[in-house]
């Protein structure tokens, strides 16, 4: 059991502190938790996963791990309604991580949404080994943009997007991204969103011909590779296409190998499919 440390709105989401102990010292950027919800007599049997926003390794006893939630169903509802020091019930790390470049590189950091909470710590990482690092934002309206100030200043450009205009340029992350790669000669893009925003964001990489890893968010129940709920088409070095559980085998994926159309079916031609 974790302690919640602290809990705080901040526009529509709750940035959300935990107790974790060593756990802090080997989550990586990329990685999440499953956290069981709804307290012990409740109906809510699946955890849900949230993707770890930042740690703070402080030794063996006092690490912390920070998610940021949007209240939205039940579970997340109930997450956001505790108060600090309650004990959450709560796994991590879960999941593999953002792959790091061994040489500095122009990297491109695109989120959509709460989809923007693994990006700072990977922008601290990235900064660490000497790449530039450019951000971009994007969201329906102005509250559901997460830029914290001190995640600011990991990044050497930030450029933020919202679809009504209420902050930033009016429009999608995709509206400025081909500029943005363009002017930055960028070598890597990261992005970490709704589905339909990162087949969006891999038809731009394609384009460029430029590297993509991308976080998924796909339905999870086990979080632990054995449920099969959160599987999802990858084509593999092989040319076969194979149904991967992204909670192990992600959330990360290298874009370009994602059957992105295959519209939550089993695609024609995967290994073991009739
Ligand atoms: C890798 C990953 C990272 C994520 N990161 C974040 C993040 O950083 N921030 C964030 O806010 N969200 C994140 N999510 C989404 C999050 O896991 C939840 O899906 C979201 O919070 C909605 O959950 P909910 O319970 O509020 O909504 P609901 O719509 O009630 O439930 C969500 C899921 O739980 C199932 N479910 C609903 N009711 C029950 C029940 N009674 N028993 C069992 N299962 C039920 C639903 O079928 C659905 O799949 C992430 C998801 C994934 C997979
Ligand atoms: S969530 Fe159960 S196998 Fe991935």
């Amino acid at each position: 059991m974790s302690e919640l440390v602290s809990n705080k709105k901040v526009g529509a989401y709750h940035h959300m502190v935990f107790s974790v102990g060593e756990i802090a010292s080997v989550a990586k950027p990329g990685n999440f938790v499953a956290i069981a919800v709804g307290g012990e007599s409740s109906q809510l049997v699946l955890r849900r996963a949230f993707a770890i926003y930042r740690t703070f390794d402080r030794g063996s006893s006092a690490g912390l791990l920070e998610i940021v939630v949007a209240p939205h169903g039940a579970g997340s509802i109930w997450l956001t309604n505790q108060v600090p020091g309650t004990k959450i019930d709560l796994i991590a790390p879960l999941g593999n991580a953002f792959g790091i470049p061994t040489e500095p590189v122009r990297a491109l950091l695109v989120g959509g949404g709460y989809g923007s909470a693994p990006l700072f710590g990977l922008s601290e990482v990235l900064k660490n080994r000497g790449c530039r690092v450019d951000m971009v934002l994007g969201a329906s309206t102005a509250m559901k943009i997460y830029a914290p100030l001190d995640g600011k200043r990991s990044v050497s450009s930030l450029t933020i997007t919202t679809e009504d205009g209420s902050t930033g340029t009016a429009g999608k992350v995709t509206d400025v991204l081909p500029e943005i790669i363009a002017a930055s000669q960028v070598d890597i893009i990261y992005s970490c969103g709704p589905m339909g925003m990162l087949e969006a964001i891999n038809k731009i990489a394609v384009d460029f011909n430029i590297v993509h890893q991308c976080s998924i968010e796909e339905s999870m129940a086990c979080g632990i590779g054995v449920c099969m709920t959160c599987v999802l088409p990858i084509k593999g070095e092989d040319g076969v296409i194979r149904m991967l559980r992204s909670c192990i085998d992600g959330p990360v994926v290298d874009a370009e190998t994602v059957i992105w159309d295959s519209k939550r079916s089993i695609p024609e031609g995967t290994w073991g499919a009739n």
